[in-house]
């Protein structure tokens, strides 16, 4: 026995090694952390248990008969954070460039089938050449696999992708279906293309940084939706957002210890909207006063800055929050806040987390350049995921909420639950000067001093519609409420929430303007 336990001790050891120690060490001086080293970092401290450490691929053309690899240049099993069970796939850079083959693919389909049936989110570190090249078709169809789970697994199970490295080609599209992409800042990128295909076809000189870097991804493209500064710091990144987010679809999150006392009345709330309704304000300091201890995690938070997302604990309970940002673009919606914000809705109803929507917003962004790249289709997007959620919803209308952006931020028509309004808030179809233009124009037209007469109307039209009690007179807002009571009504609220029933139509699935 002595024997055969000495010669698993040296499969074990030489799997540990990968690509080998010059590959190892090479990763290193790329200012990279290896595959095992990633794992280590992420899970649980002796949590992971590999499996598969032993396949090897089967490939025999182009010299892959020479270089096979215990293990295939992909790690996978299952540990634990914060003492949660996950699942996880590793792709070792070392061995191949970690790139796909046929028996590669078939281990991370392995580890998300298991993950399906336990019902516990798949964690993947992409760090890859992409499709084995010597293995062809073979390697396509692993990634077709792939897809294909990723798609199943939407939804029923949490999934995060982490690009450490390449990911290039169609290699992307696993990420892309998956909920969260982190990217890290300097080392990893990800495109369809290359910088070499691009210059040949489209005769543009871009790096491959410019092309599809973390940078890029984050504030350009949206791709990206959490960035961290080094790997270590980006996977600590994925364990602090993971503490937001269920098992699975059938879970929910439990909540944190909270102390009642911090449900005290904020004054400073009271002061925080200016006095001037065109004056911009930080929403962001009105979800860091309601976070418990002013901890927000926030999701895309270079892209799309008109609309904040994110997650944070209120009361002790883990809350999607969706917020105007008055601070740019006077927080109107878009094609990209609405897509943005329409992901993230549909992300915490598909998985039980209740939403917090916090609504400044002056209506629909106007423009040619907005309405030929189709903000019909993508506001429709913001529309139809917060009509169909189902979870917890809770609204408050901080100032403005005009015209389809109203009824599109959570109002009461589309189920919001709960919805309340500062004193200071204007719900009406359009703003006062827009709105006065148009229907007194005849008065205006006529009148021997028009500045004067606009103002007049605007001032009669403020009283009368740049309100909440009209709404709240017909009971689309259910409670007009001091800001600094806000904590306290939305952790009530959320209280009351707790067990709520709500269902859609049964259906195959719907058809979401996409
Ligand atoms: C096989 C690969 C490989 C691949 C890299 N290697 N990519 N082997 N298939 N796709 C190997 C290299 O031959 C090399 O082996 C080792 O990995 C390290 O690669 P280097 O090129 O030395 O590393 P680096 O300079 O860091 O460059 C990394 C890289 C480059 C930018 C990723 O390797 C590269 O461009 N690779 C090809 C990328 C690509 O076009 N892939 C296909 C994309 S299309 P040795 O033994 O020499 O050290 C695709 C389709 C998916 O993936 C379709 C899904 C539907």
């Amino acid at each position: 026995m002595t024997g055969k336990l000495h010669e698993l001790e040296k499969l074990r050891n030489a799997a540990l090694l990968g690509g080998g120690k010059d590959r190892l060490e090479q990763q290193h001086e790329k200012g990279k952390l290896t595959a095992r080293e990633r794992i280590e970092i992420l899970l649980d401290e002796g949590s992971f248990r590999e499996i598969d450490m032993f396949v090897k691929h089967r490939g025999t053309d182009f010299g892959l008969d020479k270089a096979s690899f215990p293990g295939d240049g992909v790690i996978t099993g299952f540990g634990t954070i914060h003492g949660r069970m996950i699942a996880i796939f590793s792709q070792d850079f070392t061995v191949l460039g970690g790139s796909l083959s046929e028996t590669n693919a078939k281990k991370i389909c392995k580890i998300m089938e298991a993950a399906m049936k336990m019902g516990i989110p798949v964690i993947g570190l992409n760090d890859s050449g992409g499709a084995r090249i010597q293995e062809g078709v073979l390697s396509l169809g692993g990634y077709a696999d792939i897809f294909l789970l990723n798609t199943l697994a939407s939804g029923v199970i949490p999934q995060i992708s982490v690009i450490l490295g390449p990911c290039a080609g169609g290699a992307v599209y696993s990420p892309a279906i998956t909920d969260f992409i982190f990217m890290v800042q300097n080392t990893s990128y990800m495109f369809v293309t290359g910088p070499n295909v691009v210059k040949t076809v489209t005769h543009e000189t871009v790096t491959f940084e410019e092309l599809g870097g973390a940078e890029t991804h984050a504030s350009k493209s949206g791709v990206a939706h959490v960035v961290g500064e080094n790997e270590v710091q980006t996977l600590y990144l994925v364990k602090k957002m993971l503490g937001y987010i269920p098992q699975n679809n059938r879970d929910t999150v439990s909540d944190e210890p909270f102390v009642e006392a911090e449900l005290l009345l904020q004054p400073d709330l009271d002061s925080v909207i200016p006095e001037s309704s065109t004056l911009p304000y930080d929403m962001k300091k009105i979800i860091t006063a309601l976070a418990d201890e002013g901890d927000f995690f926030e999701i895309q938070d270079r892209f799309a800055e008109n609309i904040v997302i994110g997650f944070a604990r209120i009361g002790g309970m883990s809350v999607g929050i969706v917020a105007n940002q008055p601070a740019v673009l006077a927080g109107v919606l878009d094609i990209n806040a609405s897509s943005k914000a329409a992901r993230f809705v549909r992300f915490c109803d598909a998985f039980n987390i209740p939403l917090l929507v916090l609504v400044d917003v002056p209506g629909f962004l106007p423009g040619t350049e907005q309405e030929w790249h189709g903000i019909i289709r993508h506001g429709a997007k913001l529309l139809y995921a917060f009509c169909e959620a189902t979870v917890p919803k809770v609204t408050v209308i901080t100032r403005k909420a005009y015209g389809g952006a109203y009824d599109v931020m959570n109002s009461k028509h589309i189920r919001g639950d709960f919805n309340y309004a500062w004193p200071g808030a204007e719900i009406a179809v359009m703003g006062p000067k827009g709105a006065v233009e148009i229907i007194f124009k005849k008065e205006i037209a006529e009148s021997a001093d028009k500045a004067n007469e606009i103002d007049k109307k605007v001032t009669e039209y403020i009283e009368k519609f740049a309100n909440p009690y009209i709404a709240a007179q017909h009971g689309y807002i259910d409670e007009i409420i001091k800001p600094s009571e806000t904590k306290h009504r939305i952790v009530e609220a959320m209280r009351l929430l707790k067990n709520k029933v709500d269902r859609n139509p049964k259906k195959k699935h719907g058809n979401i303007p996409l």
